[in-house]
C-alpha cells in the first residue's frame, strides 16, 4: 500500500513527526515496568478477594449516592472569576469539588487492566511536553474498548453519564473510546538513589508546595502542562493516591490568574470540570507518591445540541499515546454520528413546523446550517495534513481578559 503523503508536523514546534506509527519512541522504561508498576500489580493481585477476571456491576462498583448532588460543592465560572472564555460555556458549572463515585475494588480492576504488559505496549506513552517529568510519569489510553472490559463497562455505563448530566445541568454523553479512560500516571520511584534527592519532611514537601503555588501555572511541574481539554467535560477519578502525598491535585486558572487547586481526592472519588473553557494543570505529587488518575470525556448529548469538542492537545501528533488510525476513526464516527441525529431532530422539526402552520423563519435556518457547517469545519480543520502549528498554543498562555471574541 502507497503511503498518503501528508505535510509534516514538526519537532521544533513541540511536535511528533513519527505521529502516524505507534511512536514506540515515547513507551513506557522497561525499568519502571520492571519495579514499580511490577510492585503496583503484586500490591493488587495480593489482595484477598482479587479477582482478574471481575465483571463490572454497577451496584457494587459505583458508589454515588443522590445525596452527594447536594453535598458535593461546585464552583461556577463567576465564582472562579472567569467572565471571558476561549469558546462558548455549555452551563456556567465550572468544577466540582471531589465526591465518592467508585469503590476500592473498581480503582484497583481499572488500574490492573491499564498496567497489563500488552495494554502498555499499545497505550502507554511518557507525554512529550511536560514540565520537570521523570520516567515514572506517563499515560495510558484508548485501551478499553479492546482491552479492558471492566473499565469500558464502568466508564461508559449510563449512570456516570446521568450524574455528570446532572452536576453540569445539561444532558451529556461520554466520548469515543480513545478519550475513554485516559490515565495520568505519577510513580513513587522504588530506585533508592532517586529517592534519596527527593525531599522527604512533611515540611520540606510543604514548602516546595507553596513554592509552587506561588509560580504562574505553566511553571508547575505537571505531567500535562498548562492546557484547556479539547474535550467539553473531564471526569476525573483517583485511583491511587499515595497516604501522605502532597500535592498533586488540579490547579485550575481563575480569572485573577491565581492557581485554584481542587481539593482532597481520595481514592475512588470524582472531581468534575468543565474544561474546554477552564485553563488548567495536572500538578505532580511533591511527594513521592503514586498518583493514578482515570478520565472521562463527556460532551453534550444531543440531538437539540451539537458538542463542541476538539483535538488539538490529543491528536496524534501532539499526546504520543494516541493511535492515528484508531484515534481519526473512532473521532469521525462519533462525530458523525452525532451531526446525523442532530440532522434528523433538525429535518423533524422542519415539517412539524410547517404541519403546524408556523411561519418559516429563514434567519432561523441559516443559523441552523451554519451551526452544522462549522462543526464539520472543526471536525477537520486541526488534522496534521493541514494544520500543524506550534504546540502549545498561545491561546493556553493568554490571560482570560486577552482571549478575542469566540464568534
Ligand atoms: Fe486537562
Amino acid at each position: 500500500m502507497a503511503t498518503l503523503q501528508y505535510p509534516y508536523p514538526k519537532a521544533e514546534f513541540g511536535a511528533l513527526e513519527n505521529y502516524r506509527t505507534a511512536k514506540h519512541t515515547h513507551d513506557v522504561q522497561p525499568k519502571t515496568i520492571n519495579l514499580e508498576i511490577k510492585s503496583l500489580l503484586t500490591r493488587l493481585k495480593s489482595k484477598p478477594t482479587f479477582n482478574p477476571n471481575l465483571k463490572f456491576d454497577v451496584s457494587k462498583h459505583i458508589i454515588f449516592k443522590d445525596e452527594y448532588f447536594e453535598k458535593t460543592k461546585i464552583a461556577t465560572l463567576s465564582d472562579l472569576h472567569i467572565t471571558k472564555t476561549r469558546m462558548k460555556p455549555v452551563s456556567d458549572f465550572a468544577a466540582a469539588y471531589p465526591f465518592p463515585l467508585i469503590s476500592q475494588e473498581a480503582a484497583d480492576m481499572i488500574l490492573w487492566e491499564a498496567f497489563q504488559p500488552e495494554v502498555l505496549d499499545r497505550y502507554g506513552r511518557v507525554p512529550n511536553l511536560s514540565k520537570d517529568i521523570t520516567r515514572l510519569d506517563f499515560h495510558v489510553g484508548g485501551h478499553c474498548k479492546d482491552l479492558a472490559p471492566f473499565s469500558n463497562a464502568l466508564y461508559t455505563s449510563p449512570e456516570i453519564s446521568e450524574i455528570v448530566s446532572k452536576f453540569v445541568g445539561l444532558k451529556v454523553d461520554t466520548l469515543y473510546n480513545t478519550e475513554v479512560g485516559h490515565m495520568n500516571v505519577s510513580l513513587a520511584s522504588l530506585d533508592e538513589n532517586e529517592i534519596d534527592n527527593l525531599p522527604s519532611a512533611k515540611q520540606d514537601m510543604l514548602a516546595v508546595l507553596e513554592a509552587q503555588n506561588k509560580k504562574k501555572g505553566d511553571e508547575i511541574p505537571s505531567t500535562l502542562g498548562l492546557h484547556y481539554d479539547s474535550n467539553t467535560f473531564a471526569l476525573v477519578i483517583m485511583l491511587d493516591m499515595g497516604d501522605d502525598a502532597v500535592g498533586g491535585e488540579t490547579g485550575i486558572i481563575t480569572g485573577d490568574d491565581k492557581v485554584f487547586r481542587v481539593p482532597d481526592p481520595k481514592i475512588g472519588y470524582a472531581t468534575l470540570i468543565q474544561g474546554t473553557v477552564l485553563k488548567h494543570v495536572a500538578t505532580k505529587p511533591v511527594s513521592n507518591s503514586n498518583r493514578i488518575t482515570g478520565v472521562v470525556g463527556l460532551a453534550s448529548a444531543g440531538p437539540e445540541l451539537l458538542d463542541n469538542c476538539r483535538y488539538t492537545g490529543v491528536k496524534p501528533s501532539i499526546l504520543p499515546r494516541t493511535q492515528h488510525d484508531q484515534f481519526y476513526s473512532e473521532w469521525f464516527e462519533w462525530k458523525f454520528k452525532h451531526l446525523e441525529n442532530h440532522l434528523n431532530y433538525q429535518r423533524t422539526l422542519i415539517m412539524e413546523k410547517f404541519e403546524k402552520g408556523e411561519e418559516f423563519d429563514q434567519l432561523a435556518m441559516i443559523d441552523v446550517c451554519k451551526s452544522m457547517e462549522k462543526y464539520l469545519h472543526a471536525s477537520w480543520a486541526e488534522m496534521e495534513a493541514v494544520s500543524n502549528p506550534p504546540y502549545p498554543p498561545k491561546e493556553f498562555q493568554t490571560p482570560y481578559s486577552e482571549l478575542p471574541d469566540y464568534d
